[in-house]
């Protein structure tokens, strides 16, 4: 079986695709950066931009977590995931959705970081609602058995979800200042808060969303 996982990441997804594969199995792994990645003789790493480069393989799976809303037209990229799976072949796609974001009520400085956030990822063009519309776009790709499921959950400061967003805040502070809407006070407040077990906060809600490619009939000379 031949799996590739798109913006791989540190590998987990693909670290768990290589144990299922096995020895006989193939485990493509792509990103940017593919520095963090498992080594394992069944997982090939493949330092790539995966909005624009050619695929390997055909895939008997192909699986993106938490990328496509990073991607310009993502629409066009979960296209360019069907084309890259063979007939009957399985793609899958988990995606966050912001919708349902809330910060512990009575926390001002938390109000607008969640605010900044949200104006950078539409300045940034992302689709903060993208894991809701999956399964139709799976549906509109002509994908079929078409299913998906979603959760969400309230954790504590501290917690590994928290730290991941304080994490994910980081790299977007100097944007998220631009905006106007929160101070350097305010961050600094959030990073405090998003590590204080005393505060519950209730995540993003995580959408997946999977479905098989249609299988075509090889056109014969005489059908044409
Ligand atoms: C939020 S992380 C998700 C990592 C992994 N999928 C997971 O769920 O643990 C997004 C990953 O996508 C990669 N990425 C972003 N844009 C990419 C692109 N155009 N081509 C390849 N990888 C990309 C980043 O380098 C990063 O490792």
């Amino acid at each position: 079986m031949t799996c590739a996982d798109l913006g791989a990441g540190s590998g987990s997804v693909a670290n768990w695709m290589s144990r299922r594969v096995g020895e006989t199995g193939q485990v493509d792994a792509y990103d940017l950066d593919t520095s963090l990645l498992p080594m394992r003789e069944n997982i090939k790493h493949i330092t790539a931009d995966v909005a624009t480069c050619n695929f390997r393989l055909p895939y008997d799976l192909v699986f993106a977590r938490f990328l496509l809303v990073h991607l310009p037209e993502p629409v066009l990229q979960l296209n360019r995931m069907v084309s890259a799976t063979t007939p009957e072949g399985r793609v899958c796609v988990v995606e966050s959705d912001y919708h349902d974001w809330e910060m512990p009520a009575g926390l001002p400085h938390m109000e607008r970081l969640k605010r900044a956030y949200l104006q950078v990822a539409a300045d940034f063009g992302w689709d903060v609602e993208l894991g809701r519309r999956l399964p139709a776009l799976f549906q509109s790709l002509g994908l079929h058995d078409v299913a998906a499921e979603s959760f969400s959950r309230c954790e504590r400061g501290g917690s590994i979800g928290n730290l991941l967003l304080s994490q994910s805040v980081e790299p977007l502070e100097n944007h998220l200042l631009n905006t106007g809407v929160v101070s350097e006070d305010d961050v600094r407040s959030a990073y405090k808060t998003l590590r204080d077990p005393d505060y519950l906060m209730r995540f993003v809600t995580t959408w997946a969303c999977w479905g098989t490619v249609p299988y075509k009939p090889r056109e014969t000379s005489q059908a044409r």
